[in-house]
């Protein structure tokens, strides 16, 4: 989740997307999860109709936009980092330079940031980038500009994103915004704000439109997508207030992905991140009847102890995470699950450690992302507990939790040797000129040799080799 990707230290197919007569040049970088990734295309398309192309150098750019992450005190830190860099660059070469914070860290430190970092000349929120052109027009003027309002409706569905750094096979559709289900040590809620869906007509529309432009991989995102619910607009929290049509009409993310999957049947459709306690057997049902539905769920637990389970908010035991992983597997034996987990959240004893050990050692996780607790400000936890697990314990605890997850993952990998599986292609292999990368339904990457295959091609591999992550093979035919 932290992985941190410069957006524009890639971006072959960025150029397509420009047009002529945009004069001005805006640099464009993202933190943290994939859905800043797709703001960040949602902001490009904003500024696009502001007459601004994107560009991949720093030292020319007319105005720096920063998409940032609060989610853990290392991923604001970065972005601190970033903006002494653009500091750096505005001061000895590019006097005209403009720069905004946007996301998490706007939203969570608002005014602060134009008080603090004399750098910043626009901050806004995660709901306000239709904002976007007033506070530029202010920003021109030579005023600091600010939005950090939260919304309870925008969900953006009328903003088509200009895809950036795309490889033209795969792409970021956002279906919620926000969430409401406040675990106590997530900044989310607060720096996202109230869940709300978007229309699923919108959403249809965006991913007709990617096939037809040679899309194959599209990934539904949200926050806590199996909360999707669409009643004609408002609040989650406010369906029970619906009239009974609307009840009667309302699409649930199970129907919202049959919808998808009918629409489209050869584009492949993933979704991230699914909480436990709202994935219904409805949805899992819905994947096992549909091929182009991929096989993988990330299933994010956070940890295996019922204490702590009950302190982090997490509406459910690991009794009942069992049988949900249990009926998963029942109705799609070959379902590939991923996992979040957090280790030294307050009061965590060697007990409930051991209780996160033993849930990893019973699901065996394909892979999966850890994290040692992080205090943030604001958050239930970190107003009303004590942050008392000491670091030396967190870091041996992650370091023990990420070798078993090595172990697992390969285990997990291996069950694919000698068999067929499809792999859409991406792109060509880091390690490799001569190879293409891509992943299969399981979301697991595969490297093959090039053969006459090509970007976007759905190939069956036979997998002959792999390493903990990777398999390994030969394309034997299209699929
Ligand atoms: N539902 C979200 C979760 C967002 S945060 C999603 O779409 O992925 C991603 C992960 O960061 C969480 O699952 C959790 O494991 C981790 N995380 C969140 N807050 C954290 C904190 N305060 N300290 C450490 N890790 C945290
Ligand atoms: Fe955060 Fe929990 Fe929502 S981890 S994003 S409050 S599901």
């Amino acid at each position: 989740m932290e992985k941190i990707i410069d957006e524009n230290k890639q971006g072959n197919t960025l150029v397509l997307e420009q047009k002529a007569e945009n004069k001005r040049k805006l640099f464009i970088e993202s933190y943290g999860c994939s859905m800043n990734f797709s703001d960040s295309e949602i902001v490009a398309s904003i500024m696009a109709d502001q007459g601004f192309n994107t560009t991949q150098k720093l030292e020319e750019a007319d105005l720096v936009l920063v998409n940032t992450c609060s989610i853990r005190d290392k991923a604001e830190q970065t972005v601190r980092k970033r903006l002494e860099k653009y500091n750096a660059v505005k001061r000895d070469q590019n006097p005209k330079m403009k720069v905004g914070v946007l996301g998490c860290m706007a939203e969570r430190l608002k005014t602060k940031f134009l008080e603090e970092e004399k750098i910043v000349d626009l901050v806004v929120g995660p709901d306000a980038y239709k904002d976007l052109p007033n506070l530029l027009a202010e920003v021109d003027e030579g005023r600091d500009a600010i939005n950090v309002i939260l919304s309870k409706e925008e969900t953006y569905g009328d903003v088509s994103p200009v895809r950036l750094n795309t490889n033209g096979v795969t792409a970021f559709v956002s279906i919620t915004r926000g969430c409401d289900n406040m675990c106590t040590f997530c900044v989310v809620p607060f720096t996202r704000g109230r869940e709300r869906s978007r229309d699923p007509q919108s959403i249809l529309e965006e991913v007709n439109d990617l096939w037809e432009r040679g899309y194959k991989e599209i990934t539904l995102l949200g926050q806590n997508v199996d909360s999707y619910l669409w009643y004609g607009g408002g609040l989650k929290k406010d369906f029970v207030k619906a009239t009974d049509m609307q009840k009667a009409t309302a699409v649930d993310f199970a129907k919202l992905l049959e919808i998808c999957a009918k629409a489209q049947p050869k584009m492949r459709i993933r979704f991230s991140t699914s909480n436990p306690q709202d994935l219904t057997l409805d949805v899992v049902e819905t994947m096992a009847k549909f091929d182009n539905i991929c096989k993988h769920i990330h299933l994010p637990v956070q940890s295996g102890s019922n204490r702590i389970l009950k302190a982090m908010n997490r509406l459910h035991t690991r009794e009942e995470y069992f049988e949900l992983i249990d009926n998963i597997r029942r109705i799609i034996p070959e379902c590939a699950i991923s996992q979040d987990m957090i280790v030294g959240f307050p009061t965590e004893t060697e007990e409930d450690f051991k209780d996160t050990v033993s849930l990893m050692e019973y699901v065996k996780y394909n892979f999966g992302y850890m994290f040692t607790y992080s205090e943030r400000p604001g958050t239930m936890a970190g107003r009303n507990m004590e942050d008392d697990v000491p670091e030396e314990t967190k870091k041996r605890r992650l370091q023990d939790i990420v070798d078993l997850q090595r172990i697992h993952s390969e285990i997990r990998t291996k069950e694919h040797l000698n068999t067929v599986v499809e792999v859409l292609i991406e792109k060509e292999s880091k390690k490799s000129p001569d190879q293409w990368s891509g992943r299969t339904s399981q979301n697991i990457v595969c490297v093959f040799p090039k053969a006459d295959y090509k970007i976007g091609d759905f190939v069956n591999v036979n997998v002959t080799d792999c390493t903990s992550a990777t398999l390994i093979g030969e394309g034997i035919s299209p699929s």
